[in-house]
């Protein structure tokens, strides 16, 4: 059997996606720009996925901007930002717990003079609602949270972040990176007041490569590339048509089927749960013990265990998890969101990270648990040898 745990590193894309892609390779291979038909038909077809996307967030075609990934999404509204608002202010706040791609565009900004804040995290990974008001102040220009935190899944408090700006009289812009979000719970970036939203097309069955940006109607942007007038001269160059198309198959998917799929998520997620708990002792889990989080991610810290040795020995069982993210755990230094939420150097080297699909399945979590528990007993035997 084969429990492929890792779906916040990355899922398969779906048949559906693959279809989409494979017809824009062989038969829709035309440049949208183009003003024969071969161009036109693709125009279309690109259009058609911009429109399933905007469906399923509930938010208009033209709000919509298709970029590489969310990497680029997430560089292209902080930058985009910063350089449209030079003149209104110079301070940036964002938390200790964002992905890379918005910590380290921060950091960038940090030697440019900015003046950065970092809000902090409590032991469950969430923001202090307090500290984001005491920060707040005339020379704020951009706010930038995560929706769902990729290594653990606590949920940020979005709308009443929202509501806060206006009390506070912000007019701060307001970006999230809901790269692990989209797809897992039903939400509306618009309805959230939201202004720049981030997302990424191979967390959701779609695929690697291509993502889109939600930039509120008039909402003032400055490119962060210059070239054609594509993606309204946001996101210039030719259109990466298979993944745009990839993309609307996946959108079109979560649109129809996101309760069906949250619920499937959750049920696998809490079976996991409900099983390390009751049957491996010295454990903790990881992240928001209600229901503040989101419906794919268990982080789990086994105590006297490295993560990493887990993670390979139930590699040789078919089993796939994560230690940190998969950005970050390549490289040897200690994840910086376990950290900001105060574990200690032992919990953090205990942790793995299990992320659900859809696709999963009850047999599959069960194959997991029973393989994890045995390792886990074989582990902690040799370490007390
Ligand atoms: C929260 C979050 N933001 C941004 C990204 C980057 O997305 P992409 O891989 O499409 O560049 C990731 C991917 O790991 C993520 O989990």
């Amino acid at each position: 059997m084969e429990a492929y745990f890792d779906n916040s590193a990355t899922t398969k894309p779906s048949d559906e996606v693959v279809k989409a892609m494979l017809e824009a390779l062989t038969i829709y291979y035309g440049n949208p720009s183009s003003l024969h038909r071969k161009g036109v038909a693709v125009e279309k077809l690109i259009k058609t996925s911009r429109k399933q996307l905007a469906k399923a967030l509930g938010v208009k075609d033209e709000e919509i901007i298709f970029t590489s990934g969310g990497t680029e999404s997430n560089n292209a509204a902080i930058l985009g930002t910063v350089a449209a608002k030079k003149r209104k202010g110079n301070k940036i706040i964002t938390t200790r717990i964002e992905h890379p791609s918005v910590l380290n565009v921060f950091k960038s900004l940090e030697a440019k003079e900015y003046e950065v804040v970092y809000l902090d995290v409590n032991r469950e990974g969430k923001i202090d609602l307090n500290q984001l008001e005491q920060e707040l102040d005339a020379q704020t220009i951009l706010l930038s949270i995560m929706h769902v935190n990729n290594e653990v899944g606590t949920l940020q408090p979005i709308g009443e972040v929202r509501k806060m700006l206006e009390r506070s009289n912000s007019k701060a812009i307001f970006h999230v990176d809901a790269v692990q979000s989209f797809g897992k719970l039903r939400f509306n970036p618009a309805k959230l007041g939201i202004d720049l939203l981030s997302i990424s097309g191979h967390k959701v069955h779609g695929p690697k490569g291509i993502g889109a940006l939600y930039v509120k109607k008039d909402l003032q942007l400055t490119p962060i590339a210059y070239g054609g007038g594509q993606e309204i001269g946001i996101r210039p160059g030719t259109e990466n048509v298979p993944g745009i198309l990839g993309l609307g198959a996946a959108a079109s998917t979560i649109e129809e089927k996101i309760e069906v799929h949250i619920s499937k998520m959750d049920t696998l997620r809490n079976r996991l749960k409900e099983g390390i708990l009751s049957e491996i002792q010295d454990v903790i889990i990881n992240g928001s013990i209600n229901n503040e989080s989101a419906p794919h991610i268990l982080n789990v810290s086994f105590f006297g265990i490295r993560g990493e040795v887990l993670l390979h020995m139930l590699e040789q069982d078919n089993i796939y998890v994560s230690t940190g993210s998969a950005c970050s755990s390549k490289k040897s230094s200690q994840s910086h969101v376990l950290k900001a939420m105060g574990l200690t150097d032992q919990e953090i080297e205990g942790a793995v990270r299990f992320s659900f699909s859809y696709e999963n399945t009850i047999e599959e979590v069960d194959y997991g648990l029973s393989r994890l528990k045995k390792h886990v007993q074989e582990l902690r035997k040799i370490m007390k040898r």
